[in-house]
């Protein structure tokens, strides 16, 4: 008997995984030779992912990163696996407001095109400080990213049909933005899925000031059940790396599929006619009721006008 039930135990848990590990490619396979995208993040994780999968399609491919070492390692990668020589790095610190304004005005000096910007780069739970004094996470995944798009919004305007896309995570859901205090840094969990929240209000926001201008706006959540193997553990102690190596392990997705709804929403025709969704598994899916509230949209955007002082 017991032998049996080790039999049914051990063929649920082979279906769960594979229930929770299902791979989905984007199967558009469109071209974009001529095309300049800019990733942030590109160094590592599901950014480097998508930046070998955008080069190998002939883009121009520029990943924005605050490591020069880490970033020239990326470079020689993502150019060996895309087979593509048009890839290279600039630098960007998303936690320092001053870095942003720097990156914004050597790559409108540098490149005459932006036809995909990727918010990528992520924080992940931490209860640090910006250099600008925003807590990690609210700074860097959404203020950083705030200011770089709309510095960066006329040449998207310009290249028109041009796309904004922004990582966001499913785990939005567990929090809610509190206006007196959109710095929340309490809970590493919990700021980090604010930050998430924010990034979904801010494409849907967007998608709304650019309507009828050429330029869409898409939130992608990259896992799909599960979560992605990426890099975000290395901000975390050997013990909680190596516990949560496991999981990813048995549970997570590798990069290459969390990379896969971006790519979709860079090429495909249909996700443009969805700009301001948010996006899991290569189509569209639906947000909670009060993550598509457009006055907060509204109100998050204006408040960080106020934060990163864009007048
Ligand atoms: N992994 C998942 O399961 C998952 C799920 C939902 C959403 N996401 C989102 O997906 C995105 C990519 O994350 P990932 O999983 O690929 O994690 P990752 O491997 O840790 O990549 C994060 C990237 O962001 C960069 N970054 C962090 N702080 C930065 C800063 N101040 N300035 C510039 N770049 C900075 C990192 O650079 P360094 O290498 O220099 O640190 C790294 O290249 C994130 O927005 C994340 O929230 C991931």
């Amino acid at each position: 008997m017991y032998f049996l039930y080790t039999i049914i135990a051990s063929l649920a848990v082979f279906f769960i995984l594979k229930w929770l590990k299902k791979r989905r490619y984007c199967t558009d396979l469109r071209r974009l030779d001529g095309k300049t995208i800019l990733i942030t993040g590109g160094n590592s994780g599901i950014g480097k992912e998508t930046a070998i999968a955008l080069a190998m399609r002939g883009a121009r491919v520029i990943i924005a990163c605050r490591d020069s070492d880490k970033a020239e390692k990326a470079v020689r990668e993502i150019k060996l696996k895309s087979h593509s020589l048009n890839v290279l790095y600039m630098e960007l610190d998303l936690a320092n407001l001053s870095s942003v304004r720097d990156f914004c005005k050597s790559f409108l000096q540098r490149e005459k095109k932006l036809d995909i910007l990727v918010n990528n780069a992520g924080m992940p739970g931490v209860l640090e400080w910006t250099d600008n004094n925003f807590s990690m996470c609210f700074g860097v995944n959404h203020l950083g990213h705030f200011l770089l798009t709309n510095l960066l919004l006329p040449r998207l305007k310009e290249c028109a049909p041009s796309r904004v896309i922004t990582l966001t995570c499913s785990s939005y859901k567990y929090q809610k933005l509190d206006f007196q205090d959109l710095n929340y840094n309490q809970l590493p969990f919990f700021t980090y899925c604010r930050s998430k929240l924010a990034n979904i209000y801010f494409s849907q926001e967007v998608a709304r000031i650019t309507e009828g201008k050429g330029v869409t706006s898409y939130a992608v959540h990259p896992g799909k059940r599960s979560f992605v193997q990426s890099g975000w553990t290395c901000h975390y102690s050997i013990l909680f790396r190596m516990l949560v190596q496991v999981i990813m392990w048995m549970f997570f997705v590798p990069c290459e599929i969390g990379a896969q709804t971006v790519i979709y929403c860079a090429v495909s025709d249909e996700a443009a006619k969805h700009s301001g969704g948010y996006f899991i598994d290569c189509r569209p899916a639906t947000l909670r009721p009060f993550a598509r509230d457009a006055a907060v949209a509204k109100k998050l955007w204006e408040a960080s006008e106020r934060l990163v002082n864009l007048a």
